[in-house]
C-alpha cells in the first residue's frame, strides 16, 4: 500500500479515537448545575426559626451566610468588575447584568436570582461547591423583600477569609 494512504488510515483512526474521547468526556461533565447538591446551613436552627418568623436581621441572619459562602470570591480584589459583598455601599451597586439588589424586590436582584438557577448565563451560585440550602435562600428573599437593611457602619463589613 503506498505511504499516503497507510497515512490517511492511520489519521482516520486517530480521529476517531479523538471523538469518542470528545464523547465520553461529553457524557461525563456534571449535568445541570441546578442540580449541584444543597449545602449546610450555616445558621442555627434557632437563628432561622427567628428568620423565618420574625424580620430578618442582617447582622444575625444574612452576614454569616454571605461571609461563610460568597465574600471570598465576591470582593474587589477577587473579584474584579463583578459584585463585591464587602460592605453596604459595593452590594448596593449595579453591574453588567442588572442591580445586585433592589431592596423590596427580590425577583430583580441578582443576589436572589443567581442563587435559586443559573440566570442571565450566569452559573448558580456559589460558583463554586454546594448551592445554598432551601433556607438560606428564603431567609435571603425574605431580607431583600423587607427592604434589605445593611448597616452602613463596622457591623456592615463582612470578613474577607483567604
Ligand atoms: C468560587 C467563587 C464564587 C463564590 C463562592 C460565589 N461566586 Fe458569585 N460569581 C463568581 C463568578 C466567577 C461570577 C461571574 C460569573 C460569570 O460571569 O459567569 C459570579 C457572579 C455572580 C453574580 C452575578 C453578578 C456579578 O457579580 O457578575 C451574582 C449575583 C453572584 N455571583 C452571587 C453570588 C452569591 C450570592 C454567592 C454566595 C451564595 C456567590 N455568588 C458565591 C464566583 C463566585
Amino acid at each position: 500500500m503506498p505511504d499516503h494512504l497507510l497515512f490517511c488510515r492511520a489519521m482516520k483512526s486517530v480521529f476517531l479515537y479523538l471523538l469518542c474521547i470528545l464523547f465520553i468526556a461529553a457524557c461525563a461533565t456534571p449535568p445541570d448545575p441546578e442540580t449541584k447538591p444543597l449545602g449546610e446551613n450555616v445558621l442555627s436552627k434557632e437563628a432561622i426559626h427567628a428568620a423565618k418568623t420574625g424580620p430578618v436581621d442582617f447582622v444575625v441572619h444574612v452576614k454569616p451566610v454571605l461571609e461563610a459562602k460568597c465574600v471570598m470570591c465576591h470582593n474587589r480584589k477577587a473579584l474584579k468588575g463583578h459584585m463585591s459583598l464587602e460592605n453596604r455601599t459595593q452590594a448596593m451597586r449595579s453591574g453588567a447584568l442588572g442591580a445586585y439588589i433592589v431592596p423590596g424586590h427580590p425577583e430583580k436582584s441578582l443576589l436572589v436570582a443567581n442563587t435559586a438557577s443559573t440566570h442571565q448565563n450566569v452559573s448558580v451560585m456559589p460558583a463554586v461547591g454546594e448551592r445554598l440550602t432551601k433556607d438560606e435562600y428564603a431567609i435571603l428573599t425574605k431580607w431583600v423583600k423587607e427592604g434589605a437593611s445593611w448597616p452602613s457602619g463596622a457591623s456592615g463589613m463582612l470578613e474577607i477569609i483567604r
